[in-house]
């Protein structure tokens, strides 16, 4: 796997709508992720998290501010960075059989067709389902369909993956094992992972940093190192004092949001929770 580049964010604005219609949904947001590294965007419903993500994926421009991959602006989607979409009922189409599918942006990629079929049916393996290419999606089940739309992101071995909610609607033991299945492809293929999520507790599981989005418009409030290790186990991880500490401290910062510095490390915090019911935290 080709080691990817830096995605670096220079006070972002993005808008909708123009004049009296605008809504400015993010402002002055800077961020930077470096090769390798797994961060986890977490923020209220209608942050504009998704729009985030696809600001980052090349799909959608910021009104202002800048983002770069590397040296190179990011001005359009590129092969270097995968996108896995916030619903993948939407996302997988029911006419094309699993292979088909999770092969599809391959052939506008200029890749053979054996190649293709390869390709697909090793990412399926990946993800733990080397036996259903033949199937169609409607076929599988709902935590089968979201292996298959992280295997097609795996697909265009692209160095940068986004995720944006990618086990929101799958059952809680489907989505451990999704969480630790993106956890040992990451270890094992060293790509550089970014998962949107609302869930605080999958933040702080799966990230070597939780980026805290809040305020209106929406800006970084918290950048936080998660010092857990590279190893994380569902149920020992969850039961480490330094977890709940964590946990804490970016819930704080959601239902009380402060501007911070970046890159603090946990504290405890001082101050009362209070604030938007939109964000979960699973005890
Ligand atoms: N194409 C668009 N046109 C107009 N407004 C948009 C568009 N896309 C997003 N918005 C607005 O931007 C805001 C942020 O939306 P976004 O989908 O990025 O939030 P989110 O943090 O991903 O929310 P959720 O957690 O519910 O997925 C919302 O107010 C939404 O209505
Ligand atoms: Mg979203």
């Amino acid at each position: 796997m080709k080691r990817g580049s830096s995605l670096i964010v220079e006070d972002v604005r993005k808008s909708f709508g123009h004049g009296a219609d605008e809504h400015r949904v993010i402002d002055g947001l800077s961020l930077r992720v470096d090769p390798g590294e797994f961060v986890c965007i977490v923020g209220p419903s209608g942050a504009g998290k998704t729009t985030l993500l696809r600001c980052l994926s090349g799909l959608t421009r910021p009104t202002s501010g800048t983002i770069r991959y590397g040296d190179q602006p990011l001005t359009r989607p590129l092969a270097d960075i995968a996108v896995v979409f916030q619903d993948y009922r939407g996302s997988l189409m029911p006419w094309l059989r699993v292979r088909d599918n999770v092969a599809f942006p391959l052939e506008g990629m200029g890749v053979k067709r054996a190649e293709r079929r390869k390709r697909a049916d090793e990412c399926l393996a990946a993800v733990g389902l080397p036996d259903v290419g033949d199937k169609y999606p409607w076929q599988l089940s709902g935590g089968m369909q979201q292996r298959v739309a992280i295997a097609r992101g795996l697909a265009y071995e692209a160095p940068v993956l986004l995720m944006d909610e990618p086990f929101g609607s799958v059952d809680a033991q489907s989505r451990f094992d999704l969480e630790d299945l993106t956890l040992s492809l990451r270890r094992k293929l060293g790509i550089t992972v970014i998962v949107v999520t609302h869930d605080i507790d999958e933040a702080v599981y799966l990230g070597d940093r939780v980026i805290v989005l809040g305020g209106r418009p929406t800006t970084v409030i918290d950048n936080l190192t998660i010092d857990l290790g590279t190893e994380r186990d569902q149920i020992d991880t969850r039961a480490d004092p330094r977890f709940a500490d964590l946990r804490t401290r970016v819930l704080t910062q959601i239902r009380n949001p402060h501007p911070s510095p970046p890159h603090r490390t946990a504290k405890k915090p001082a101050s009362t929770p209070r604030g938007p019911e939109s964000v979960v935290s699973r005890p």
